[in-house]
């Protein structure tokens, strides 16, 4: 697994940013699966940045969200169709029909899961999957205690994660949907390559668990040292409680990558 630490939070959104499009340079028919969460703020901004400045082409890019409040129109502000809409979707040239968001409107919602798996499939899979996680380690809306063999399928979220996701909602608890729609982490662990992002000292813990700590379901993001080509990006104050890497560090420019 590569740890690379970046000096800061706009470091990190930049130096995924450059991962995620030298992946869609070099395959331009790339298929991405996306996450929400206020740490992929910055990586998007940058990406509309180099779509607008540096030509940046996404018009062969199919996307794959990772999930979706279950009960949420599309057009409602906390709804995660309205993030992607509003903070890349309409400001990039991925074309609308090569857009999937699970719908968490479905009036069949395993069939709406077991399409959205076929939709995966006939995409020929996912070339780089971009993570957020939870302080929880839920990765998606995977929480702990979800099997690794898991597919897209309607959950329930964890307490913490309704406590967590509130700011979304004016803080009210109360409004945050109980149940999602999330791809589960036997088709993220499927994708080719996964990126993870993670900034801030709440996350240390569970960075340091995900990179450190046994490969568990209760913290979904151990998984990840499982998979052959996945690398973390996360800013100092997330990458606070890691361990040094036996092999050292190889500097960059404003960060410094491990590999453990
Ligand atoms: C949300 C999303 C995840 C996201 C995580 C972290 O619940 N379902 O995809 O990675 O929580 O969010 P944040 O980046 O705001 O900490």
């Amino acid at each position: 697994m590569v740890v690379v630490v970046a000096q800061d939070y706009d470091t990190m959104s930049r130096e995924a940013a450059k991962i995620v499009a030298e992946q869609v340079r070099r395959k331009p028919t790339s298929v991405l699966s996306l996450a929400t969460g206020a740490t992929q703020f910055g990586l998007y901004a940058e990406l509309v940045r180099m779509h607008r400045e540096e030509g940046l082409d996404f018009s062969q890019v199919t996307t794959f969200n990772l999930d979706e409040y279950l009960g949420l129109a599309p057009d409602h502000p906390a709804s995660f169709h309205y993030y992607m809409r509003t903070r890349f979707f309409d400001h990039v040239n991925v074309r609308p029909d090569r857009i999937y968001i699970p719908d968490g409107l479905a009036a069949d919602i395993r069939q709406e899961c077991q399409a959205y798996e076929r939709a995966i499939r006939n995409a020929g899979g996912i070339d780089l999957a971009i993570l957020g996680v939870g302080r929880n380690g839920h990765i998606g809306f995977n929480e702990p205690r979800t099997e690794f063999g898991s597919r897209t399928r309607a959950l329930f979220l964890a307490k913490r994660t309704i406590e967590a996701n509130a700011r979304f909602f004016g803080g009210d608890e109360n409004a945050v949907p109980r149940q999602a729609i999330s791809v589960g982490i036997r088709t993220i662990m499927n994708s080719r390559s996964i990126l993870l992002l993670a900034s801030g000292k709440a996350k240390a813990p569970v960075i340091a668990q995900t990179v450190h700590g046994p490969v568990t379901e209760m913290v979904p993001s151990s998984v990840l040292q499982l998979h052959p080509d996945a690398t973390l990006i996360v800013d100092e104050e997330a990458a606070s409680q890691l361990k040094p890497s036996p092999e050292g560090f190889v500097p960059g420019p404003g960060t410094r990558t491990m590999v453990y």
